[in-house]
């Protein structure tokens, strides 16, 4: 008899993935797409959802060749915020723009003004207007591309759409939902205050339902595409950083979850949907019933080191080895880069700056400076600019006794220990790499009645390896550059200074 597994999929932005899972947790096949993201001027950042889909159909073709298994339940995650724009005919009117997109400023401060100012936004919202959520992308086609919002009748978000191709369904649920500034996070409903103020019909949205409930099936057409029988359920799923966390079982308070992917995230659940004062981290809805989280954001982590691979280590292009004679490279440099700091600001920053145009920036070259050095200087900023982030959940009262690490800052040995110390935190990992397409899976799994709950599947499947306790000393060394770090933005901001 076939075995029944669990496909997880995750629209992420440099590709799709597609696993399978067997009831015990083991993941038994996967396969990633790629894809390419279009920056048309600096700052934005587009894709077309045509892509995600044929990038899905190909990662589901490929994990679909594991012989004897029956696809009982399947889970979407996907990259937050980033606008799918549908008309009538469910048909794309244009190009997502994406979370990492930065051009809606103005949009924002229409949105913040229009609603009564920041403080009434974060009552509704719980979290400020900034350039790469959903609201001001729409506010943005409204005002630039009126004729494409003219066929406007739907908003979705990414693993949304891959949902409506599986199945004909428009639906959301609360993770994605809350990341959009149209919903109102603390009450868990479309937020009808806000879409008034920015004069959008709520019809524009689609219903939500449970990330872990059953919001569609499997249509005729999807089915012939992808081999997967009519009528398989298809769960609400989740946004990719609540699913992410779900996947190394942080699905309860008293966890921080570091994640690496094109950006990079610092995660706490919360029993209570909690807001920082400064609203410099976002607060969304969890994929766990009535469980919250709050999160900093860096917009370019994995995304700024791929771009230095790409554009100053081309010579190590196509190599099987490539990170690992990098991390080589950056291992044989001291700590703090001999005075080498890397601002990964490359698409602006949201946390801690709220700074769309923020941008990147190399400080303290010398010519006794080396490849190495800058190396090492990418991966420690990429890390102080996340040590950012644990420092404001900090200060909010989320402070762990050790990080829970996903994504590529997982699986690097150097990325684990620079993390360590650069936090000063103990560090540890997960039995699976799969990230959020793992937790989109365990959310299948129990829409599909295998376990009763999210901790009931993340008991079954995770076990954590043991802590990695940093060097107290190690921890100090990067006192100073942290400081010469935070000193930076400013280089990178010249038009903030003061003139005299
Ligand atoms: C979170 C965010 C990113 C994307 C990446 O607010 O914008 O982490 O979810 O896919």
């Amino acid at each position: 008899m076939a075995e029944s597994v669990f496909l997880g999929l995750d629209v992420g932005t440099s590709g799709v993935k597609a696993i399978l899972v067997a009831p015990s947790g083991d993941v038994v096949a996967s396969a990633t797409s790629p894809l390419t993201m279009a920056t048309p001027h600096p700052g934005w950042a587009e894709q077309d959802p045509e892509a995600w889909w044929q990038a899905a159909l190909t990662s589901i073709a490929t994990v679909r060749k594991r012989p004897g298994a029956r696809i009982a339940a399947i889970g979407i995650s996907g990259q937050m915020h980033s606008s799918v724009f549908l008309d009538r005919a469910g048909e794309v009117i244009r190009p997502a723009l994406l979370w990492c997109d930065g051009r809606t400023t103005a949009e924002c401060a229409e949105i913040t003004s229009r609603v009564g100012g920041e403080e009434r936004l974060r009552d509704l919202a719980s979290n400020p207007a900034l350039e790469g959520f959903t609201l001001p992308k729409v506010l943005w086609l409204r005002r630039h591309e009126p004729e494409a919002f003219a066929r406007l009748a739907t908003v979705l978000l990414p693993k949304d759409y891959i949902r409506y191709r599986l199945t004909g369904t428009l639906a959301t649920e609360p993770s994605d939902a809350s990341a959009t500034l149209m919903y109102d996070t603390a009450r868990l409903r479309w937020s009808e205050e806000i879409m008034r103020a920015v004069e959008l019909p709520t019809t524009l949205l689609p219903d939500v339902g449970p990330s872990a409930g059953v919001l569609g099936r499997v249509s005729a057409d999807a089915a012939a595409l992808t081999e997967i029988d009519v009528g398989t359920p298809v769960v609400g799923g989740g946004a990719d950083n609540a699913c992410g966390a779900a996947g190394v079982g942080a699905v309860a308070p008293g966890e921080v979850v570091t994640s690496w992917g094109t950006s990079g995230t610092v995660l706490a659940p919360t029993a209570k949907p909690l807001v920082d004062p400064r609203l410099r981290a976002h607060t969304f809805c969890h994929v766990v019933p009535d469980m919250w989280y709050v999160m900093g954001v860096v917009l370019t982590a994995g995304g700024a080191f791929a771009w230095y691979q790409d554009q100053l280590a081309r010579e190590l292009a196509g190599m099987s080895d490539a990170a690992a004679r990098l991390d080589a490279e950056a291992a044989s440099v001291p700590r703090g880069a001999e005075g080498v700091t890397f601002l990964p600001y490359l698409q602006g920053e949201r946390t801690p700056h709220r700074d769309a145009a923020a941008r990147g920036a190399v400080l303290g070259l010398s010519l006794a400076h080396t490849r190495a050095h800058l190396t090492r200087a990418v991966l420690e900023g990429i890390c102080f600019a996340l040590r950012d982030s644990v420092t404001i959940l900090q200060s909010l009262g989320l402070s762990p006794n050790h990080l829970l690490l996903t994504g590529g800052g997982a699986k690097s040995a150097l990325l684990r220990q620079l993390q360590s110390e650069i936090f000063g935190l103990p560090v540890t990992t997960v039995n699976r790499e799969e990230g959020p397409a793992y937790g989109a899976a365990l959310l299948a799994a129990v829409g599909a009645g295998a376990f009763p709950d999210l901790a009931t599947a993340v008991r079954a499947t995770l076990s954590r390896a043991p802590l990695q306790v940093p060097d107290p000393n190690a921890h100090l060394d990067y006192a100073q550059p942290y400081v010469r770090f935070r000193q930076s933005y400013l280089a990178a901001r010249p038009d903030l200074l003061a003139h005299d």
